[in-house]
């Protein structure tokens, strides 16, 4: 295989938390996660809210100080540059958040929104500049791309806003976007739209993704490879369709059961979704986190040793001592 454009490498990042009136404590919201994503190749990182997916895609973006370990960016350490040198790396990178409310400046005409980025860099003249925003807009279907240009983000509604945010990714032209949960906050009609769109950009375009979400049925839909994360650990990573066909940890199996079946003739039939919330990162249990919500616990073991992550098929790793047959 050639060499992958995004390279992590068992990445850690610890944050500081309060603990009492004076004490702090760390917690490790990514645990030591390596990954790689090839040019155009999508990826999908799926995990309940506090696992990590947020913390991992700002790392591969190199918006935030990975503890230990290395970010590859097409073959350069970009964790190891300093901030400024970054800049050079970060052109060729976006991100498209979740809130299209909250990261599109509502102050700023849409045509400035996406500009910005290329001001920023110091991209292209004003005419040349001009060309690439509303080709973007163009392209993200915000048409006729001159009179969008125009209007200010009120007058757009949240899947338009989303694709602005879109454009604004696009006008970069990047080889790498993390999109954290792009179309979660758009309403349910918008999101198979959007998610297109998304498809469409990124095989015209050979964009490599890594998309973020709670939701593993949209991750099977729009991505080659999916990612389990569970408190900052991957426990699960294989080819998209093989996870959700044949999922081996019981994390992946209970994400894949919580699922609504939209048949409701089928919904009696489903197996029980996952019991309780995830825990506390600052207080994780001892060895395999997931243990204390595992139908198939082990006592004596489980809770002992954190398992290592396999690869037990081909392209399919699990992290789980069900899955380890060459220890007693
Ligand atoms: N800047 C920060 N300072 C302190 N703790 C943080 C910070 N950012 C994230 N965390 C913590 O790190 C852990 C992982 O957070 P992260 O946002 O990466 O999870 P996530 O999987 O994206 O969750 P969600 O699905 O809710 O977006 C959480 O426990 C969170 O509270
Ligand atoms: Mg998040």
């Amino acid at each position: 295989m050639s060499e992958p454009l995004v390279r992590l490498e068992d990445v850690k990042v610890d944050f500081s938390v309060r603990k009492g009136l004076f004490g702090s404590e760390s917690i490790h919201a990514v645990d030591g996660v390596t990954l790689d994503i090839a040019a155009g190749e999508v990826v999908a990182v799926v995990g309940e809210s506090g696992s990590g997916k947020t913390t991992l895609g700002r790392a591969a973006l190199g918006l935030v100080r990975v503890t230990d370990g290395h970010v590859h960016f097409d073959n350069t350490e970009i964790s190891a540059l300093p901030r400024k040198a970054q800049k050079a790396f970060r052109r060729r990178t976006a991100a498209v958040f979740q809130d299209p409310f909250a990261s599109i400046d509502p102050f700023m005409k849409a045509y400035d929104s996406v500009a910005e980025p290329l001001v920023i860099h110091g991209i292209g003249n004003e005419r040349e500049r001009r060309e690439r925003v509303l080709q973007a807009l163009h392209d993200v279907r915000l048409r006729p791309a001159p009179e969008i240009a125009d209007k200010y983000p009120d007058l757009l509604s949240g899947g338009q806003r989303q694709r602005l945010s879109i454009a604004r990714a696009l006008v970069m032209q990047p080889q790498f976007i993390v999109a954290d949960e792009p179309v979660s906050m758009v309403d349910a009609s918008s999101r198979a739209e959007l998610l297109a769109l998304l498809r469409e950009l990124q095989e015209r375009f050979n964009i490599a993704f890594l998309y973020i979400t709670h939701d593993i049925a949209t991750a099977r839909h729009f991505a080659q490879r999916i990612v389990v994360m569970y408190l900052g650990c991957v426990v699960e990573m294989g080819q998209a369709a093989d996870i959700v066909r044949s999922p081996l940890h019981p994390y992946t199996q209970a994400l894949i059961a919580s699922v609504p079946e939209p048949d409701p003739a089928n919904r009696l039939k489903q197996r029980p979704s996952l019991p309780g919330e995830p825990p506390n990162p600052v207080n994780a249990p001892s060895g395999c986190s997931f243990h204390p919500r595992c139908a198939a616990f082990m006592a004596g073991r489980c809770e002992l040793k954190t398992p290592v992550l396999r690869e037990v098929e081909p392209d399919h790793y699990v992290a789980c001592y069900l899955h380890e047959t060459d220890e007693p």
